[in-house]
């Protein structure tokens, strides 16, 4: 949004995909200490988001949100306090409408959205130093009007604090319009595409619950220009080193949500992760290609069957290819400079998962293991100047 603290696409970690409502404050704070201790801070991390179910499922006499006193004993402030004397900063989750998503399924009990209070519930998280706001419509009602007009509500409310705080939305969940068109840019900084992934390579061609990694990118894909600094589109939090993905398949993942600039908030316990996830993570060369200041969205360039090739031009000229294989054997995947939008006849490409480097005239080709990708970025190269403005998305970009 305008003004937005997220000129670059925000790093972190959320609580949901690992501990769902069983989220403590212990739990938090093991993450706050993994992400220092892990790396994963020292290579740009920063937010740790407690997702629903950490409330008491009562307003206080003055109609305050507080703390679950049993998960969150210290109180929130308290929380927000340890993750900041980390170095980090502190996110959390509410709904706009009256019960959280787990309140709404019955997992969890009472009704405290913050559907009526809006301006207390920003000055409260402000009170704690939240830096980072999820907040997610859950609820089967609502037009797209109403959605823009209760979201535009909160974001007022958070700028009314002062305090500088990521607006991260979600209209999709519960939701039967996931997938739409509309532009969230002026209302949000970032906003989720589609209904939750899990750990799961492709379901089908389902665009809603459960999504998988193919199905949320057949759906943020042709959305790529919406991506740009301060509006970020999101394809939902990361399953990289959940059991349901192989390791091939969530270094994909990685590789194609940096490819689509997309929020990187691992959902696995970094408590307890093992070395090649932890690499997948921190991998320099994909963070960069996400944290690229032109904040281009990446678009596919090509789409035969299972394979697909997506380009990201990024703010020195160079260009991120990834060369996508979706099916079930080894496959060669091709390009070319000129297809990614680069004129020239000399290009040097980076391997981005191993940082070797390699000389070509133009073509760019790879055998890609199934469900694989091979991802480079181009350089040496002069940007072609209409292939350039398209993949850029000059001029449809700014929300
Ligand atoms: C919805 C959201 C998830 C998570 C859960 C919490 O399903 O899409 O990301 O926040 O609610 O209940």
């Amino acid at each position: 949004a305008p003004g937005s603290p997220a000129l670059t696409p925000p790093l972190g970690w959320n609580s949901w995909n690992s501990f769902g409502c069983n989220v403590s404050e212990t739990a938090v704070r093991q993450a706050a200490d993994a992400m220092v201790s892990s790396g994963m801070k020292d290579a740009g991390y920063q937010y740790v988001v407690v997702d629903d179910c950490w409330f008491d499922p009562q307003r206080d006499t003055q109609g305050a949100l507080r703390g679950s006193p049993s998960k969150f004993p210290s109180g929130m402030k308290a929380l927000g306090d340890y993750i900041h004397s980390r170095g980090l900063k502190f996110g959390i989750y509410q709904v706009p409408t009256e019960r959280t998503c787990a309140q709404r399924t019955g997992t969890y009990p009472g009704s405290t959205g913050s559907a009526g209070h809006e301006a207390q519930d920003a000055q409260t998280f402000a009170s704690w130093g939240v830096d980072y706001l999820k907040y997610d419509w859950c609820s089967p009602a609502g037009t797209r009007d109403e959605q823009v007009a209760r979201f535009t509500v909160m974001r007022d409310a958070l700028r009314a604090t002062g305090r500088p705080i990521v607006y991260s939305i979600n209209p999709n969940s519960y939701h039967a319009i996931t997938g739409d068109k509309y532009n969230w840019g002026e209302v949000a900084d970032l906003w989720r595409t589609t209904e939750d992934l899990l750990d799961i390579w492709q379901n089908g061609n389902t665009n809603s619950y459960p999504m998988g990694v193919g199905n949320v990118l057949d759906v943020t894909a042709p959305l790529a220009a919406q991506a740009g600094p301060g509006h970020w589109n999101d394809p939902d939090m990361l399953v990289v080193g959940r059991p349901g993905l192989s390791l091939t398949e969530s270094r994909t993942h990685f590789a194609l949500w940096a490819l689509m600039a997309a929020p990187l908030m691992a959902g696995n316990d970094i408590r307890s992760m093992a070395a090649d996830v932890s690499a997948i993570l921190r991998n320099p060369r994909l963070l960069a290609v996400d944290q690229d200041r032109l904040g281009a969205g990446g678009r596919r360039v090509r789409d035969d069957g299972d394979v697909e090739v997506f380009a990201k031009p990024l703010a020195d000229g160079s260009v991120a290819v990834g060369l996508l294989n979706r099916g079930g054997g080894t496959s060669t995947v091709g390009t070319t400079a000129a297809q990614i939008g680069l004129a020239g006849s000399a290009f040097t490409l980076t391997d981005l998962w191993t940082g070797g480097t390699s000389p070509t005239s133009g073509p760019i080709t790879a055998s890609v293991p199934a469900h694989g990708i091979a991802v480079y970025r181009v350089s040496g190269g002069t940007p072609l100047a209409a292939t350039t403005s398209r993949l850029r998305g000059t001029g449809s970009g700014r929300c």
